[in-house]
């Protein structure tokens, strides 16, 4: 897989040509592309129901997006949401913090003519409770990618996973190790939560994979 620093990052899901346009330079980490994002979609592109028969595969149960509601934590320049819209996820909301809106704002209008849509978006802190509810939870697929690198966002971003998640829906997390310390407290926190399945690396799709970037499936701990 290649990764480029360049201006503008171009990304095929099927058909739909997706383009997002970073800046490397600002101070705010969620103005890049951060490359497990795209791992995360060309997976789930690899594994669509509607390309790839139930018989062959494993995740046809997984990735049936039809009428369910998602929503992307950390968004950044919005590479999962928009990547996941594209293959079926219709009602998805896309977060971040405040000074990272007008980049997701950019990219979401910027995707519009090939997506026929811009998605809706809303401010998310994940400590802010207040914020989490106003989003209306349960939601059958919580998706995240490269947020763990902050030891004090830990525990914030696991209970908002938490708080926004179904019973019975996903959290999709592409990832990729950081920072050691908080490395150490998510996965420790996660356990405590979620039951966690990693997805082996020759199930990646083959032209987006690294060995650093992991995709993670997360599901509630039955009480
Ligand atoms: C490394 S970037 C990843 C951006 C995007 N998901 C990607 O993979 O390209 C981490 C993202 O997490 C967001 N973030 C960090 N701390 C946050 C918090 N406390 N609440 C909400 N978002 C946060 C940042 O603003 C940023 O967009």
């Amino acid at each position: 897989m290649k990764f480029t620093d360049s201006p503008v990052i171009e990304l095929s899901v099927h058909d739909t040509r997706l383009s997002f346009q970073q800046d490397n330079g600002s101070m705010h980490v969620g103005t890049s592309v951060w490359p497990c994002s795209l791992v995360l979609v060309k997976f789930a592109e690899r594994w669509d129901p509607l390309t790839c028969a139930a018989a062959e595969n494993p995740y046809a149960a997984l990735l049936n997006f039809a009428g369910k509601r998602g929503v992307e934590l950390g968004a950044g320049c919005g590479v999962a949401a928009m990547g996941l819209y594209a293959l079926g996820l219709r009602d998805v909301v896309v977060t971040d913090i405040a000074p990272v809106m007008p980049a997701l704002r950019h990219n979401l209008k910027r995707n519009k003519p090939a997506l026929k849509k811009a998605l809706k978006t809303a401010q998310l802190y994940w400590g802010n409770e207040e914020q989490t509810n106003s989003l209306k939870p349960p939601f059958d697929f919580v998706v995240a990618t490269d947020v763990v690198y902050l030891e004090e966002t830990v525990a914030p971003l696991i209970g908002a996973m938490e708080r926004l998640v179904a019973d019975d829906g996903v959290v999709l997390l592409g990832y990729q190790l950081r920072s050691p310390e908080a490395h150490e407290m998510f996965w420790e926190m996660c356990r405590g939560v979620f039951e966690v399945e990693k997805i082996p690396h020759e199930h990646l799709h083959p032209d987006y994979a690294y060995e650093e970037a992991d995709v993670y499936v997360f599901r509630k701990k039955r009480k």
